[in-house]
C-alpha cells in the first residue's frame, strides 16, 4: 500500500517564486516516488496558482486551515468552499498550531463536517500537548476524537485521514518512538471504532512531529500508520527528496 506524505509548509517560503520553486523540486522527488503518494499543503495564497500550474495525478493540494461557512462576514478567513474552488482534495483540520491560537474541538468538528460534504478530504489533527506517566493523554486524544466526529456518518469514515502529532514532539528533534506509536495507533482505532462503529476500522492514520529520513522507515514498519504529515523537512528540496527515498526503501 503507498504511503501517503503530507507536507505541510505552514507560512513558508514568502514568496511565490520561491513556492514555485519548492514545488518543481516536490514534484521531482514525488514523481521518483512509487511507493508514495504525496499532498502539498502550501500558504494558501499560493494554493490556486500552484495547482493551476500542475498537470500531473502524482500531487494533490491540501489547505492548511479554514473556515467551515462557504461565505460570510469573517475578516481575514478563507472558506473551505473557496480552497476547493482552487482545487485543493484535501483540508488539515485541526493543526496544533491553529489549536494553540484557540482553535476548540467544537470549530474542529463542523470543519471535518463542511470539508466532508464538499468532498474534501479531512485530514484531522489530533494530540496532547504533554505526556504523564498517570496516561492522562488517552482521555485527551478520546475527546478530541469523540467530539470531532459527533456528526460523521459511518460511511465518511474510510475517507478521513487522522494525522496523530503529539505536540511535544512538533518542531523538535525528536519524533516518536514507534513503539509508542503502534500503541496509539491501536488506541486511536478502537476510539474510532467505539464512536463511528465497524467503518472504524478503515480509518487511515498519519504520523506527525519531527519526521525525517532517519526515523521514517522505522515509523512506517513498525507504527501502524499510513503516511506523515511533515513540516521542517517538506521545506527544505533536498531533504524532502532523501525523505521520500527512506520511505521507498521500506
Ligand atoms: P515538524 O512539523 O515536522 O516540523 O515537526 C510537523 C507539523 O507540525 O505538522
Amino acid at each position: 500500500m503507498k504511503a501517503i506524505v503530507v507536507t505541510n509548509w505552514k507560512m513558508h517560503p514568502a514568496t511565490m517564486r520561491e513556492a514555485k520553486r519548492l514545488f518543481e523540486a516536490t514534484k521531482k522527488a514525488a514523481d521518483a516516488a512509487k511507493g508514495a503518494s504525496v499532498v502539498v499543503a502550501p500558504p494558501a495564497i499560493f494554493l490556486r496558482e500552484l495547482s493551476a500550474l500542475y498537470r500531473g495525478k502524482k500531487i494533490a493540494f491540501a489547505v492548511q486551515h479554514a473556515h467551515p461557512e462557504s461565505v460570510g462576514a469573517h475578516t481575514g478567513e478563507i472558506s473551505l468552499a473557496q480552497v476547493k474552488d482552487a482545487r485543493a482534495q484535501y483540508a488539515i483540520i485541526g493543526h496544533a498550531e491553529c489549536r494553540a491560537r484557540g482553535e476548540t474541538n467544537d470549530e474542529v468538528r463542523r470543519k471535518v463536517v463542511s470539508a466532508l460534504s464538499l468532498k474534501l478530504t479531512p485530514i484531522l489533527c489530533i494530540g496532547e500537548k504533554v505526556r504523564t506517566q498517570s496516561g492522562e493523554h488517552f482521555e485527551f486524544v478520546r475527546e478530541q476524537i469523540r467530539t470531532a466526529l459527533l456528526e460523521i456518518a459511518p460511511a465518511h469514515i474510510a475517507k478521513m485521514l487522522i494525522a496523530y502529532e503529539p505536540v511535544w514532539a512538533i518542531g523538535t528533534s525528536h519524533a516518536m518512538p514507534p513503539r509508542e506509536m503502534h500503541e496509539m495507533s491501536i488506541f486511536i482505532r478502537k476510539m474510532v471504532v467505539e464512536f463511528a462503529g465497524d467503518a472504524g476500522h478503515k480509518v487511515r492514520i498519519l504520523y506527525g512531529g519531527s519526521v525525517d529520513e532517519k526515523n521514517a522507515g522505522a515509523m512506517l514498519r513498525e507504527g501502524d500508520i499510513r503516511g506523515f504529515l511533515v513540516g521542517r523537512a517538506s521545506v527544505n528540496a533536498q531533504e524532502f527528496s532523501v525523505l521520500l527515498q527512506a520511505i521507498e526503501a521500506v
